[in-house]
């Protein structure tokens, strides 16, 4: 860590600095900064929103004049106290040091500078860089092989990604060849249990390197590694290291890979990747681009959420991060750039509402934009099975570095396996667990979120989401936990999520993470007031406990529950099911 100065200001500047909110621009570098002034005490914070990255005006709906809003998703800051206020109980925005006259800021030291390599003449084939599909990229280096994020079968997020791209049919064989593997964070198209446990059966020795994030299991069946330093053990021309997100430091990684001193970036889904300080002038970045990673808004209904509100939302976002994504190449300056991490698609026949409405970037349209502005940057628009060749792609511009796959090879998957992954989830209805209706209370005295004034209807449904005669229907106060038969009548944010019966059903038989329900489109919400709850969100997404509930000992217990805490207003269910159930446990890679 160290620290520099990022705005001066004379005493006079600051004595006519009004009450209040100012907003101030660097001279220097253009950059602006929020001054809060209250009773000639002062508070700084760079003006970029701690979400992603988004630019605060005040805030017109405020008339105490503490609070501004971000321009990109319009949440809100109270400067005088750095907290957000919308949504409730999220960030806390970074103070900036200020000592009247100057504010300084505290920066991440540039890890990679530590121990620099001088970049030695590559010999052409000795560093190729093979797409496979999605966020999966196969790099040979050298005499290694090291693969990032293998999903190469399967969906992800229950069953509402699948691969847009067919990967190369040796795809699964190349995974199994590799000396090393590099799994960014534990969603699922990143941590494919279906991809890893073909793996497991023929290669259960690969060592595989995560981060070492706050939520490492399952993870934590790879190699954990710190963040920041370079693991030498490789060999003596290979090492690599892995760098926190700023957003989302308990979760999302990404990677810069060394090869006798050339390195390649890799930012993944990361939003603002190692605080913001990143390596200039790589060999070859990659990152995601696309957008769609998530419900909202297309699940979403009630109030403000029309078709065309929904619409307009998706272009504007669509449209920011695409710049945003430009932007951050531009001022990188990589010699090559290379967009992925977006290849997926809502194939499942039930998700068609999803699939048609959630538009996504175009990787051609994202190169074009580079191209325009920093026309030195060579783009590459990977298709599976396409390598790069980089001891060519260095030499000249002119020689063909980039091999696409032979004409004639199927580059979009046309056919996906549902009913074997569909079925396997449904397993999950039938589920001695859910005879018993306090599973109810068992399932979230396990999750552990309470003392938050929110009510939650959960309803389970059908594949479109029509709530199910037999289902359960229940209410659920986080306030105190319990499971009301009406809403109380004190004043409350409510919401009701329907979730298809059986994704919920093994979400909560399994002690997943809700990313399977929200992030894979298998929920419908609506909620009043229209306010995001983080807390709430965050911890049904990010912390619920790491080892499942138990559920044997909630049937050995059931009967006495039964008799002393049955909750009151659900009601009963019967449904059938059909066969096969995915667990954690049957896909442990050692
Ligand atoms: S970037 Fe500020 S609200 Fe999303």
């Amino acid at each position: 860590m160290s620290s520099k100065t990022v705005l001066s200001l004379d005493s006079e500047a600051v004595f006519s600095l009004k009450d209040g909110i100012n907003f101030k621009k660097s001279p220097d570098d253009g950059k602006c900064y929020i001054i809060y002034k209250e009773n000639g005490e002062l508070k700084a914070c760079k003006n970029q929103c701690k979400h992603q990255g988004g630019l605060f005006i005040k805030d017109i709906e405020d008339l105490d004049g503490r609070t501004v809003r971000c321009t990109k998703h319009y949440w809100k800051l109270n400067v005088s106290t750095m907290q957000y206020v919308n949504p409730p109980d999220s960030f806390t925005q970074d103070e900036l040091d200020e000592g009247g006259l100057q504010l300084v800021e505290v920066i991440v030291w540039d890890p990679w500078l530590a121990d620099p390599q001088d970049p030695q003449e590559l010999q052409e084939g000795e560093v190729t860089v093979t797409y496979l599909t999605h966020a999966c990229m196969e790099l040979q280096l050298g005499g290694k092989k090291m693969i990032f994020d293998p999903w190469l079968t399967g969906p992800a997020f229950a069953r509402g990604w699948w691969l847009l791209h067919e990967p190369p049919a040796d795809s699964m064989e190349r995974l199994c060849m590799a000396d090393l593997i590099y799994i960014s964070h534990m969603h699922s198209d990143h941590l494919s249990y279906p991809t890893l446990k073909s793996l497991s059966a023929t290669r259960p020795d690969v060592p595989i390197y995560v981060g070492d994030t706050s939520r490492p299991e399952p993870l934590s069946k790879g190699s954990l590694m710190p963040f920041s330093c370079y693991l030498r053990q490789i060999d003596e021309h290979l090492r690599f290291m892995i760098l926190k997100d700023e957003v989302h430091p308990e979760l999302d990684t990404c990677i810069i890979v060394e090869y006798k001193g050339h390195m390649i970036l890799n930012t993944v889904d990361c939003t603002r990747p190692n605080y913001g300080r990143l390596p200039h002038n790589v060999d070859l970045m990659m990152s995601d681009f696309a957008g769609g990673a998530s419900g909202f808004p297309m699940t979403f209904s009630g109030g403000k959420y029309t078709e065309s509100w929904k619409a307009d939302f998706i272009k504007n976002e669509r449209k920011k991060l695409m710049n945003y994504k430009a932007q951050l190449v531009k001022s990188l300056q990589p010699k090559i750039y290379c967009p992925f991490a977006g290849y997926f698609v809502e194939a499942h026949p039930s998700d068609r509402y999803i699939k048609e409405t959630n538009t996504k970037n175009k990787a051609e349209e994202l190169n074009a934009l580079i191209k325009k502005s920093a026309p030195g940057i060579t783009t590459w628009t990977p298709k599976p099975g396409a390598v790069l060749d980089l001891a060519l792609a260095l030499m000249s511009p002119s020689r063909k570095a980039i091999t696409d796959p032979p004409s004639g090879t199927n580059i979009y998957k046309d056919s996906w396996d549902f009913d074997l992954y569909v079925d396997e989830l449904n397993r999950a209805i039938t589920a001695e667990i859910f005879k018993h209706k306090s599973w109810i209370q068992f399932y979230y005295i396990w999750a552990g979120f309470k003392n938050y004034n929110l009510v939650v209807r959960v309803i389970e449904t059908d594949e479109d989401f029509i709530p199910i005669d037999n289902g359960y229907n229940y209410l659920v106060d986080f306030m105190d936990l319990s499971f009301p038969t009406q809403r109380p009548t004190r004043e409350h944010p409510y919401e009701e999520i329907k979730n298809r019966i059986g994704v919920m059903r093994h979400v909560v038989k399994n002690g997943l993470l809700w990313d399977d329900l929200y992030i894979g489109f298998q929920n419908r919400l609506s909620r009043e007031p229209d306010v995001y709850h983080h807390r709430f969100w965050n911890h049904f997404q990010t912390e619920l406990p790491v080892a499942g509930p138990d559920w044997d000992l909630f049937l050995q217990q059931v009967s006495s529950y039964q008799r002393s805490a049955e909750p009151q207003g659900i009601q009963t269910e019967s449904v059938s099911a059909s066969t096969l159930s995915l667990k954690k446990a049957d896909c442990t890679v050692s």
